[in-house]
C-alpha cells in the first residue's frame, strides 16, 4: 500500500477528524477552571484542546513558566492518544509553544479503552486488595473518534463493559463507548464537553446512549455550523453536567421535556414543540408491520432486469450433495470461529461422509430470453425513487418457491444464513427506497419477492384494507417525510422500524380520510396505466392539504350524506394546467378546468 493510502486507512480506522484550533479554543474559553480541577482529553489528536486548556491553567499559578507548566501537567491536565504520530505531534506542539516539556506529565500513548486511571499520583495508597482508588475528573473534553474501529481483540470485552447501561443497549461505536467511559470517569458535578457526530440524536440504536446521558445529568446539544474541511458530516457540541437524573435537555437553545421525548418511539432528541402534537396518537406500527427484504448474496446469479417485458437468463441451476468439511464450516463461521463442541461435531460429520444439499450455478452455452411473467420467476422489489406505483423492474429466479436462491443463501460463505423478510414475500403492501432523503413510498402489489434495498410495510391482521391507501397517501406527504427525517431518523437510511415509529395521522377527519383513500386508489390506477408521478404533481399537493394537522376537538365529522371534495387528476401527461376539485359523490372522478386559481389543488 502506498504511504498516502496507508495514511488514509489509518485516518478512517482511527476516526481522525482533528478539530480546527479556533473551534477548540472557543469551546475551552466557555469553561472556567480552578487549580483543583482535573481535565481529561481522552483522544488528544495533535492537541487542539489541550493547548488552550494548558494556557488557561497556567494563569492560575505563580512562579516561573517551567514551574507553572510542571504543576499544570502533573496536577491538572491528562490526555490519551492512540496514534504514535499524533501523540508526538501533540507533545512537540506543547514544547514549541512554551519552549519546555516537563519530564513528568500525564499524557499517555495508548488505547483509551485500555487505560485505567488511579489516584496514586495524589499519594493515595492501594486498598486491601491491592487496587488504587480510581481517579475521577472534573472535566472530560475533546472530540472522540467518529466512525473508527474498535480494537477487534478487545471488542467483546468492551461490549461487556460499555455495551449496556440501565438495561438498554449502547451501540458499539467508538464515540458512543468513548462517551460511556468518559461519563464513568467524570466526578459528580463534573462536566463533559465533546464535539461529536450528530448521528446519536435520533437513530434508534443510539436510544440507549441518549437515555444514559439523561440519567447522568443536564444535557445541552448545539449544532456546530461548520466543523472542518476534512468532513462535511454534521457535528454537534455535547455538554453535560453530571448532577444526576434529568427530565429535560436543551437542543439548540430549546428546552425539551422527557415526556415529549418519550412520545417518539425512538426517544428522539430532535422532537420540537411544534412537532409534539403529531406524536400524541398511535404510531403507524399499530396499523402496519414493516420489514426489510433479503440480500441474495450474489444478485448476478438470480436477479434479472426486465427490459421490454423480457429477461435474459444466462444461467442454469443444478442441485447436488456437497460434502461437509471443517475447513468450509470455519469459512462460514462468524469471525472464522467455532466452539470446540461444534468443531468435534463437524469432524464426526466429515468422517462419516455427511453432505449438505447445495446448488450449482452454471453458465448456459447461450443465454435464453424469457418473457415475463413466467412461472419460474417472480417480480423482485428493488429500491427505486418512484412514488405511488412503479411497474416491476426486476425478476428473480423463483422456481419451486425460490429453492435455488434459498439453498444458495444457506450455503454461502457468510455467517448470516437467514432470509430477510421471508414471511412477507408475495404480500400486498407498500414499499420505499432504503437510502433516500425523502420517503419515496409506492404501492406494492401482491406477488413480489423483497430486496433489502426496499423495505416494505404490510397491514396488520384485522386492519381494514383501505388503511393501506390512507397510509400510502400519508407517506407521500412532505410532512410525513419531515417527521421521519427530522425526528425519527435523520440519517440517510429509512429502516423498516423507522416507518413503524411514524405517527398515524389520527387528526385527519373521516371525510378527508375517505377522500384520500379514493384519491390514492385512483392515483395507483393511473400510475398502473403509465403515469409517472412526481412530487410536483397537483395530486401530491392535494394530499398534503388533506394531512394538515387539525386539533382533534375542532375536527368536524361531516354527516355521511354530504358529498366530498375529490381531486381532479388523471389528466394527460404534460398538461400543466390546473384543475379545480369538483364536488362529486365518492369514487366518481371528473375533470373541470380551472382558471389558474391559487386555491386549486
Ligand atoms: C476525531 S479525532 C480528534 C482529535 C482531537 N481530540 C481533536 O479534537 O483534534 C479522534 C482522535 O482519537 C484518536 N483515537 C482513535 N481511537 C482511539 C483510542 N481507542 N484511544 C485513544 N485515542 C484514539 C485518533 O487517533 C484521533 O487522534
Amino acid at each position: 500500500m502506498s504511504i498516502a493510502k496507508t495514511q488514509r486507512a489509518k485516518k478512517r480506522q482511527l476516526g481522525q477528524f482533528l478539530t480546527p484550533d479556533g473551534i477548540a479554543r472557543q469551546l475551552v474559553d466557555s469553561l472556567v477552571f480552578t487549580r483543583n480541577d482535573r481535565i481529561l482529553e481522552p483522544s488528544l489528536g495533535d492537541g487542539a484542546f489541550v493547548i488552550p486548556v494548558i494556557e488557561k491553567f497556567l494563569e492560575l499559578y505563580d512562579g516561573t513558566l517551567r514551574e507553572r507548566l510542571d504543576m499544570v501537567l502533573t496536577r491538572n491536565v491528562f490526555g490519551v492518544e492512540l496514534d504514535e504520530d499524533l501523540f508526538r505531534a501533540c507533545l512537540s506542539k506543547i514544547e514549541t509553544q512554551w519552549g519546555y516539556l516537563p519530564k513528568k506529565h500525564n499524557f499517555i500513548r495508548d488505547d483509551f479503552f485500555r487505560c485505567r486511571f488511579f489516584a496514586e499520583s495524589n499519594g493515595k495508597m492501594p486498598n486491601s486488595v491491592g487496587n488504587y482508588a480510581p481517579l475521577l475528573f472534573t472535566h472530560v473534553i475533546g472530540n472522540p473518534p467518529f466512525g473508527g474501529t474498535l480494537d477487534p481483540s478487545i471488542q467483546d470485552e468492551l461490549d461487556a463493559e460499555y455495551g449496556f447501561r440501565n438495561g438498554e443497549k449502547i451501540k458499539k461505536e467508538t464515540y458512543s463507548f468513548f462517551i460511556v467511559k468518559s461519563l464513568d470517569l467524570l466526578a459528580q458535578g463534573g462536566r463533559l464537553l465533546f464535539i461529536c457526530s450528530d448521528t446519536f440524536l435520533t437513530i434508534n440504536t443510539m436510544r440507549g446512549l441518549r437515555k444514559l446521558l439523561m440519567t447522568q445529568g443536564e444535557v445541552d446539544v448545539t449544532d456546530l455550523d461548520r466543523f472542518s474541511e476534512e468532513t462535511d458530516h454534521p457535528m454537534v457540541v455535547l455538554r453535560l453536567t453530571k448532577n444526576g437524573f434529568s427530565n429535560n435537555i436543551t437542543v439548540d437553545g430549546n428546552p425539551i421535556q422527557r415526556e415529549k421525548i418519550e412520545l417518539t418511539g425512538n426517544f428522539s432528541w430532535r422532537i420540537t414543540e411544534d412537532l409534539v402534537k403529531y406524536f400524541s396518537g398511535p404510531p403507524l406500527g399499530q396499523y402496519m408491520i414493516a420489514s426489510s427484504g433479503m440480500t441474495v448474496g450474489k444478485n448476478e446469479y438470480f436477479v434479472r432486469e426486465i427490459v421490454h417485458g423480457k429477461i435474459i437468463e444466462p444461467y442454469d441451476f443444478e442441485f447436488f450433495d456437497d460434502p461437509i468439511t471443517l475447513a468450509r464450516e470455519i469459512e462460514r463461521a462468524r469471525l472464522g470461529k467455532l466452539s470446540a463442541k461444534r468443531i468435534a461435531a463437524i469432524r464426526r460429520q466429515e468422517a462419516a461422509g455427511a453432505t449438505r444439499r447445495n446448488v450449482r450455478v452454471m453458465k448456459r452455452k447461450a443465454p435464453v430470453e424469457v418473457r415475463i411473467p413466467a412461472s419460474e420467476y417472480c417480480f423482485y422489489n428493488k429500491g427505486r425513487n418512484d412514488i405511488v406505483y412503479a411497474p416491476p423492474s426486476h425478476a428473480i429466479y423463483w422456481k419451486d418457491d425460490g429453492d435455488a436462491v434459498l439453498t444458495f443463501k444457506k450455503n454461502g460463505r457468510w455467517y448470516l444464513h437467514g432470509v430477510g423478510g421471508q414471511p412477507f414475500f408475495k404480500r400486498e403492501g407498500l414499499t420505499w427506497q432504503l437510502i433516500a432523503q425523502s420517503l419515496h413510498a409506492r404501492y406494492l402489489p401482491p406477488g413480489y419477492i423483497l430486496d433489502s434495498g426496499a423495505p416494505c410495510a404490510f397491514l396488520r391482521d384485522g386492519i381494514p384494507k383501505d388503511e393501506l391507501h390512507f397510509i400510502l397517501g400519508w407517506a407521500l406527504t412532505p410532512l410525513c417525510t419531515r417527521l421521519l427525517k427530522e425526528v425519527i431518523n435523520h440519517t440517510k437510511n429509512i429502516q423498516s422500524k423507522d416507518f413503524e415509529r411514524l405517527p398515524y395521522p389520527f387528526w385527519v377527519s373521516e371525510n378527508h380520510k375517505r377522500e384520500v383513500i379514493a384519491g390514492v386508489k385512483q392515483m395507483i390506477e393511473s400510475a398502473m396505466r403509465g403515469k409517472q408521478f412526481t412530487r410536483h404533481d397537483p395530486e401530491l399537493s392535494w394530499l398534503a392539504e388533506k394531512f394538515v394537522f387539525v386539533e382533534h376537538a375542532s375536527v368536524r365529522r361531516k354527516p355521511k350524506h354530504v358529498q366530498t371534495t375529490l381531486p381532479l387528476w388523471d389528466r394527460a401527461e404534460g398538461d400543466r394546467s390546473i384543475y379545480r376539485p369538483t364536488f362529486l359523490s365518492q369514487n366518481t372522478f371528473s375533470r373541470q378546468k380551472m382558471d389558474q386559481s391559487p386555491t386549486g389543488p
